[in-house]
């Protein structure tokens, strides 16, 4: 496994690959890697004949007094499971060589239509810097398939759309959220927990899955299940900015004859922001 930092090398790398027919694989992380990261390799690796993982954190997707300073960089254990995983190469750019010129004005990718709502709601400017780095991914490593987990599913929705709309020859595929056994949906972010928040902080995904539950017994008053999902959040201690019932494919509220659905919170726990979702599918 090679690691790059620099956007020519890589280049130079995938044209031989692509040289030889081969079919690439990219897996975009921001690194401080865990299983659930790891399940994402796995998936690309079954149908690509390369895979690239990017490590990078990236700036432009967080808001001031959010966590990028301290967010969990931890690029020598990555480097050794994503060995250990058969990924043939690692980008891990510098911010410089990601924007030379700055982020401040830099050209951005947005995607008005999710990127106002829920997440987006709570954190202005977030998907504009993940589609605009996604995007410049896609650019240098020009991958075939790309992963994304599931665990973030309105960027997975963004990233679908963002690839429709801008006709880009690549397909996305979604992996499944990995979760603790008792139910905590792995994220790196969960490392910010106390060990008494830890302990508590399933009580995240046992809301989800109730108000899963009801949609799947047949009940549709949507509003009434995303109350009773923020009042129990707050009853067991968090701070939720929402929790809310949409349509599995497009975030909308759902209509009538739906029949896939997505429950989606986020909620803070002390001083760590944590999200989750899960989907129903009837019948
Ligand atoms: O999901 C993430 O880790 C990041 O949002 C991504 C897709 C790597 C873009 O920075």
């Amino acid at each position: 496994m090679e690691t790059l930092n620099r956007i020519h090398t890589v280049r130079e790398r995938v044209a031989a690959w692509r040289a030889e027919g081969a079919r690439v694989g990219l897996v975009p992380t921001m690194g401080n890697l865990h299983d659930g990261h790891l399940s994402l390799v796995r998936l690309a690796l079954e149908p690509a004949d390369r895979v690239v993982v990017s490590v990078f954190v990236n700036p432009l997707q967080f808001g001031p007094g959010e966590d990028f300073n301290t967010y969990p960089r931890t690029s020598e254990r990555d480097g050794e499971l994503l060995a250990r995983e058969g990924v043939d190469l690692v980008f891990a750019p510098t911010a410089f060589e990601m924007y030379p010129d700055g982020v401040d004005g830099t050209t951005i990718v947005d995607s008005p239509a999710f990127s106002g709502m829920l997440e987006g709601h709570f954190r202005p400017g977030h998907f504009a810097g993940v589609a605009t780095v996604v995007t410049k991914l896609f650019n240098i490593i020009t991958p075939d398939i790309a992963v994304f987990g599931d665990k973030d599913y309105q960027q997975l929705i963004v990233i679908r759309r963002l690839v429709r709309d801008l006709c880009l020859p690549i397909e996305v595929i979604g992996g499944p959220i990995v979760r603790e056994r008792d139910g905590l949906a792995m994220s790196s972010r969960n490392q910010y927990l106390s060990q008494a928040e830890r302990d508590h902080a399933p009580q995240l995904y046992r809301a989800l899955c109730a108000a899963g539950k009801r949609i799947v017994d047949g009940e549709r008053g949507w509003e009434d299940i995303e109350t009773e999902g923020m009042v129990a959040l707050t009853r067991e201690g968090f701070e939720p900015d929402y929790f809310s019932v949409r349509r599995a494919q497009d975030l909308l509220p759902p209509r009538e004859g739906d029949v896939e659905f997505v429950v989606l919170t986020a909620a803070r726990l002390g001083r760590t922001r944590l999200i989750d979702n899960v989907r129903i599918r009837l019948g």
